[in-house]
């Protein structure tokens, strides 16, 4: 992990120089943040659960249609991936009212929204990711407006198909958070790709049957069961990490 050359580091993962030109390798760490870094620990094993899941539900998009950085998985810890330019705007896909939205409009966690709500916020930890609208975007040049509607109708695509996959599996997806990257092909032609990862570090997922939660919300909330609540997206996935047991030594929180 030492010898190749750090591009970037953030929360829970770590970027490297990739072996070929216009590849990265994304390296998923065990650290967990929670409101914008104020809280901080690691999850033992989530590295080696994320990466799998990333891998699973990136490959199952791209077959859907949906384009993707993903190329293929290296290690327990690392994937391959193409190097894109960030947009630096996240978006946010709504199904279910919980967390931030909540608080907003003084919903109750739980209340199904009229429809799915997708949301912009603008990615910057200083100011602490604050909410945006198109207009921002645009004025402040993060991103055009056709980039902004491909980032939007991706989104709508992402949601159904992945609230399909995991309803299948018994989980609720509540909401999440996606990137997108510029990728521009040997002609410098661009176009927008999903970035970044999908795991349950930036999902709710809600089981259906017990509403019990399976994702980064055990961390931030202290309901303890983290590593545990992931193993099982795994599960469910049918993705537990087969080999390396040796990577996961099992669920522990350290705050
Ligand atoms: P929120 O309710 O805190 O606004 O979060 C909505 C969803 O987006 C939730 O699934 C967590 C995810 N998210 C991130 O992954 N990173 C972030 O920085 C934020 C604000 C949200
Ligand atoms: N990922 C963000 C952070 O680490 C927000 C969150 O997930 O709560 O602060």
């Amino acid at each position: 992990m030492t010898r190749r050359r750090k591009i970037y580091e953030g929360k829970a993962k770590v970027l490297f120089k990739g072996p070929e030109p216009g590849t990265l390798v994304q390296y998923f760490k065990d650290d967990a943040t929670a409101f914008n870094n104020e809280k901080k620990g690691v999850i033992t094993g989530k590295g080696v659960l994320n990466n799998r899941i990333s891998e699973y539900l990136m490959l199952r998009l791209a077959e859907a249609g949906i384009p993707t950085h993903f190329v293929r998985r290296l290690n327990m810890r690392e994937q391959l991936v193409k190097e894109v330019e960030i947009v630096p705007v996240e978006v946010v896909v709504r199904n279910i009212a919980a967390g931030s939205i909540c608080k907003r409009f003084n919903i109750e966690e739980g209340t199904p929204l009229p429809r799915s709500i997708v949301e912009y916020y603008y990615k910057n930890d200083e100011l602490g990711d604050p909410l945006i609208s198109e207009e921002h975007i645009t004025a402040f040049g993060w991103a055009g407006p056709p980039e902004i509607d491909d980032m939007l109708s991706l989104s709508l695509r992402i949601n159904d198909f992945l609230s399909g996959l995991f309803l299948g599996i018994g989980l609720r997806l509540i909401d999440f958070k996606l990137e997108y990257g510029r990728l521009y092909d040997e002609n410098d032609q661009m176009r927008i790709v999903l970035a970044d990862e999908i795991t349950p570090d930036g999902c709710r997922l809600w089981d259906i049957e017990t509403n019990e939660k399976m994702d980064k919300d055990r961390f931030r909330r202290d309901m303890g069961g983290v590593a545990e609540a992931y193993q099982e997206v795994a599960r469910r996935l049918g993705i537990t990490p087969e080999s390396g047991q040796q990577d996961i030594k099992g669920p522990k929180t350290i705050q």
